[in-house]
């Protein structure tokens, strides 16, 4: 399959998500991904274009705007509206979530992972999707942030929280035996960036969600 006049030529299918599609192929002859958001049949066409067209547009422009934050992105290649296709830099590596199944991971991954983390708070973008999967160590030891489909601006320290107790909860339920261990290094990573007041304060937040949580079980 070819397509965009034969500079983008697809090889194989790498992932297929609830919202999107992901293809390895080549732009120009470089390995690049093909990111697609996938029609929805229970939406309304204009709509369900418009809310394609709008979530790919949002994505790419936040891959740019981390870069800025100071965090590793895939290199943006080419944006598609109306395919609502993103084309980027293939990232060649392992995700987090692999390195810590196979009882890898050395902390000082996980206090950079905490200090990119800091600097994308820091700089007002809330990833929206912090999970294993989203992350890519590099060979040469470079991380890569991936999936900016849930990103948004935000300078509250509750939107803080949310999203480093979504980081708590994936661990403790994927990567349950080293969770506590990784998340106290994600935090002391985040620390070094953030400072320990911030810090203090989102922690706070983070048992306040998780207070919160147990209550509404009960209800
Ligand atoms: N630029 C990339 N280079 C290499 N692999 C990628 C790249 N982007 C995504 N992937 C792979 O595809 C998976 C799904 O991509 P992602 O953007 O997270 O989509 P989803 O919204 O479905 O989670 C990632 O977990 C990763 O394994
Ligand atoms: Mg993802």
């Amino acid at each position: 399959m070819e397509s965009r006049q034969g500079r983008y030529i697809v090889e194989k299918l790498i992932s297929k998500g609830a919202e999107a599609d992901l293809y390895l192929g080549e732009w120009y002859g470089i390995p690049a991904v093909s990111k697609i958001r996938k029609p929805k049949p229970y939406r309304v066409p204009q709509l369900d274009q418009e809310i394609r067209r709008q979530r790919t547009v949002r994505e790419a422009s936040f891959m740019t705007e981390a870069r800025r934050g100071g965090v590793t992105t895939p290199i943006l290649y080419f944006v598609d509206e109306n395919k609502a296709e993103i084309i980027m830099q293939y990232i060649e590596g392992r995700r987090i979530r692999e390195l810590l199944k196979q009882g890898d991971g050395d902390p000082e991954i996980f206090s950079r992972l905490g200090q990119s983390i800091a600097n994308l708070h820091l700089h007002g973008i809330m990833h929206g999707d912090l999970t294993t999967s989203n992350f890519v160590l590099t060979p040469d030891h470079k991380l890569v942030f991936l999936d900016f489909g849930l990103t948004f601006f935000s300078n509250r320290i509750e939107d803080m929280a949310v999203d480093l107790h979504l980081m708590k909860q994936v661990l403790n339920s994927a990567h349950t035996s080293v969770s506590s261990q990784v998340f106290k290094s994600v935090l002391e990573g985040y620390q070094l960036r953030a400072g320990k007041n911030l810090v203090r304060e989102i922690g706070a937040k983070i048992r306040e969600i998780e207070r919160r949580g147990r209550y509404a079980r009960v209800d």
